[in-house]
């Protein structure tokens, strides 16, 4: 008998049923923005932070590297801005510290689209 009654019988099922399409459509949605326009701020900064990039960076001082304005300002307007960072933040390119020769740090990702959301922050200062 209890397999035939119709769903409006059981108004707690239903609701919770409908809790659960409406967390399935923000979770969707969450997924679908996430990919498309990067990490919200606080990851981004999070990841930065994790990465040491404020250890010898800071957006408007020249540290041990240069200001990410100063990388801004020099790279505005070229075409293969967003190109040349993403070459520096995944090889290990050699940099000089100090007069030193090391190897620049990667950020610490394996995810493509929170590199961009990195880049884009850095060409946006
Ligand atoms: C140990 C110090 C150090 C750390 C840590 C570091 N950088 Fe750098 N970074 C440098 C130096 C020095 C340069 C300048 C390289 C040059 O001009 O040859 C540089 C250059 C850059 C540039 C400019 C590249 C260009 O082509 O003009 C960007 C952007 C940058 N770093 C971002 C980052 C990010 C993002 C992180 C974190 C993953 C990071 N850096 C971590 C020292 C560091």
């Amino acid at each position: 008998m209890a397999a035939a009654m119709p769903a409006e019988a059981n108004p707690k099922k239903e609701a919770a049923m409908k809790n659960r399409t409406i967390l399935a459509a923000f979770a969707a949605l969450y997924l679908v923005s996430s990919a498309a326009f990067g990490l919200d701020d606080a990851a981004r900064e999070a990841l930065m932070k994790k990465s040491n990039c404020f250890k010898c960076h800071s957006v408007d001082k020249k540290k041990d590297g240069p200001a990410y304005k100063e990388v801004a300002a020099k790279l505005k307007g070229k075409a293969d801005a967003e190109q040349t960072l993403y070459t520096h933040l995944t090889t290990h390119p050699k940099v000089k510290v100090d007069g030193k020769e090391e190897e620049h740090d990667s950020l610490k990702t394996k995810d493509d689209a929170d590199i961009k959301a990195v880049i884009a922050w850095i060409l946006s200062r």
